[in-house]
């Protein structure tokens, strides 16, 4: 199957008003990732500093690294379809639900950017790697200055608990409104990222290609 065909499989989903497998897939393995990293963050801030401490921050690093090489696939992956329109997309719940799932996409981006600043300024030559398969270098900051190192360290730490915080609370946000729009408007909001039932339009691959036939 080429990409042409896979988008047009996947559009078959969309205009059902449902994520396809591609996108339910995505969406819960790196809503899998986000938790555990946020969890497994707070957890090695709150350890005391030591050997621990540093290779705790090492997985972290390749756990969030690897957060940005699915948040690229999945940008480029729904930059290719429409996406199901279950919300009208000009009402207040529209642009809200638009303006937190826009800033998870900046936040799979910009928490390992800010991570990858602070890690270049730390001792240690411990290496990087994206889930512990690719090489992933370090930033060249050890030709830096202290103290010029020192206040990067500072602005990426800054910018990264920030990230952190906005996107921890914007997470029970995200996910409480699914959940209000399954238990009071009962649409098709919550059902659209979990139903893998295939499409059954007329005319789109994998379906009886038109409705008189299919009687
Ligand atoms: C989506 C990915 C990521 C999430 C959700 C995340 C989350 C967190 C959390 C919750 C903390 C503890 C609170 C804080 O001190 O800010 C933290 C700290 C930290 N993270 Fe991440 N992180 C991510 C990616 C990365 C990456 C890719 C790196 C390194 C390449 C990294 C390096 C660090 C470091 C060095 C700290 C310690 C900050 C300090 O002690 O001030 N993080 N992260
Ligand atoms: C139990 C927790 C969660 C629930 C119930 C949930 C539910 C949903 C639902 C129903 C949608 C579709 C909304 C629509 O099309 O209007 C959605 C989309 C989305 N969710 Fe979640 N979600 C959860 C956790 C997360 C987490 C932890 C993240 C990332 C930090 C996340 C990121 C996204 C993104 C980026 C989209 C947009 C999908 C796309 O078009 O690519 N979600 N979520």
């Amino acid at each position: 199957m080429n990409l042409v065909s896979l988008i047009e499989w996947a559009e078959g989903y969309n205009r059902r008003g449902l994520y396809s497998p591609i996108g339910v897939g995505f969406h819960w393995l790196m809503a899998a990732l986000m938790f555990f990293q946020l969890g497994y963050g707070w957890y090695l801030a709150w350890l005391p500093a030591g050997g621990d401490k540093l290779l705790g921050y090492q997985t972290h690093a390749e756990i969030g690294l690897t957060i940005m090489a699915l948040g690229s696939l999945r940008f480029f992956w729904r930059s290719q379809i429409s996406g199901p329109k279950n919300v009208e997309e000009d009402s207040f719940q529209g642009r809200a639900s638009r303006l937190l799932q826009n800033w998870f996409y900046v936040s799979f981006f910009a928490l390992p950017i800010s991570g990858w600043v602070m890690w270049s300024t730390l001792p240690g030559d411990l290496p990087l790697s994206i889930a512990g398969i690719v090489p992933f270098p370090n930033l060249p900051f050890d030709q830096l200055s202290e103290g010029l190192q020192h206040t990067l360290m500072q602005w990426a730490a800054k910018a990264h608990l920030w990230i952190v915080w906005i996107t921890t609370l914007a997470i029970p946000g995200h996910a409480g409104a699914a959940v209000l729009h399954y238990l009071v408007m009962k649409d098709k909001v919550l059902p659209s990222m979990l139903d893998l039932n295939g499409p059954e339009m007329p005319g789109v691959l994998g379906s009886s290609t038109d409705e008189g036939s299919a009687a």
